[in-house]
């Protein structure tokens, strides 16, 4: 068990789990987007370390950058997005894919992809590390998942409780809720 910032989180999914989750998702991916040279864009923070390993599983040519989003603070989705920063690609013509850390009730991933339309993709899809289904009601579809969880609070490989965790190996889930 762990704390951060006086929360307990106990040990949810184990890097080995993790890490075959991710083999899959990486191998629909490839199958996917084939020699269509995708544009992974990494949703910032947390998404640092999914784009990190999905990418080191994908033989086909690519390119990866990150964007940024401000809109989750404590254990509580606020459900308040602000400004896309960072997009400095060219995005009119290319094949996208956003890649996220967790989907929870889908306002970022939501805002992230409406304004990345407005730019003229070819394509655009989504592939999250996590998504919880329970929480997420979107008409958007999240393209790639590696891994559906529960309604927790979670933690650890590139995700953070108040900046702390995302450095935990696997995922860690909230004790006592
Ligand atoms: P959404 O906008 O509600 O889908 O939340 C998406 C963002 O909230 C993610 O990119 C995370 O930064 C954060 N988030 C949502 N659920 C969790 C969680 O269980 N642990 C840590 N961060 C989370």
């Amino acid at each position: 068990m762990v704390t951060l910032h006086g929360k307990n989180f106990e040990p949810f999914i184990s890097p080995q789990q993790l890490d075959a989750a991710i083999d899959a998702v990486a191998t629909k991916v490839a199958a996917r987007y084939g020699d269509s040279v995708p544009l992974f864009l990494g949703v910032l923070n947390g998404s640092y370390f999914f784009a990190s390993e999905l990418i080191k599983r994908l033989a086909i040519p690519c390119e990866i950058s990150f964007v940024k989003v401000a809109s989750y603070h404590g254990t509580v989705s606020s459900g308040t997005v602000r400004e896309l920063i960072g997009v400095q690609e060219r995005i009119a013509g290319r094949h996208v894919v956003v890649l996220e850390d967790i989907v929870d009730t889908g306002n970022t991933i939501t805002h992230v992809v409406e304004a990345l339309r407005e730019k003229s993709p070819a394509s655009i899809a989504i592939a999250s590390m996590l998504l919880k289904p329970d929480v997420y009601k979107k008409d958007l579809p999240v393209d790639f998942v590696a891994m559906e969880i529960p309604n927790v609070f979670v933690v650890g490989s590139g995700l953070d409780h108040d900046g702390l965790g995302r450095n935990l190996p696997g995922i860690y889930r909230i004790n006592g809720h």
